[in-house]
């Protein structure tokens, strides 16, 4: 989802950087690039890392839901026009050729998103940040999705922006795709654009 479908990244990064700033621990891009696929709590943790002092588990619990009432006003802005048609046309196609379609996704603001980008009905699937336990580079997540599809791994194609996700996809034995920050990692096809899809899967 964030980072393949909509681009949320810059959002994490403002509301992340204001939390932050608050409570004057240094926040930059190259820290919340270590954030991508990983879940609200895992990424505190990797922020307060610069931090001086130790934060008890019920001030990181405020300072996670700081940082996330921050978040939801930008997503509160968002709307289909944040997808681009490319993307809604692939998914149609995707669909139309027969495939099932998942998210798998750490987000625990996923069904947020896509209400807000009209997205759900495109997806037979969500497995999200609010059913699992581990984050990404366990598989968790995509076996969740490919459990919901009916599907066993080695029948799906996991496309991702993450390098921690093409991780997880290869510990749970699926074939992935890269895109962004991911397309240079160790995934079996690299993406210049998402629309690729369609050839990777004629293949
Ligand atoms: C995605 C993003 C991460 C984010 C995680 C949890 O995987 O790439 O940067 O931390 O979701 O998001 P949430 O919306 O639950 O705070």
């Amino acid at each position: 989802l964030d980072g393949v479908l909509v681009y949320t990244d810059k959002f994490h990064y403002l509301a992340w950087k204001k939390m932050a700033d608050r409570i004057g621990v240094p926040f930059d891009e190259t820290i919340n690039n270590r954030l991508r696929g990983v879940s609200r709590m895992d990424s505190l943790e990797i922020i307060l890392e610069r931090s001086t002092r130790k934060y008890t588990q019920e001030e990181k619990e405020d300072l996670a839901e700081e940082k996330n009432g921050y978040y939801k006003e930008f997503l509160k802005k968002m709307s289909p026009a944040d997808v681009r048609p490319e993307i809604r046309g692939m998914l149609k196609e995707l669909h139309k050729r027969g495939y099932q379609l998942a998210i798998g996704s750490s987000s625990k603001n996923t069904k947020f998103i896509l209400a807000q980008t009209q997205l759900t009905d495109d997806f037979d699937a969500i497995s999200d940040g609010t059913n699992i336990t581990k984050s990404k580079p366990d598989p968790e997540v995509f076996l969740k999705a490919a459990e919901y599809l009916c599907l066993f791994p080695n029948e799906c194609l996991v496309v991702e922006d993450a390098a921690s996700g093409i991780e997880a996809a290869k510990a749970g034995g699926f074939c992935s795709a890269g895109i962004g920050d991911a397309n240079s990692a160790d995934a079996d096809y690299r993406l210049e654009k998402l629309s690729e899809i369609l050839t990777v899967v004629n293949q």
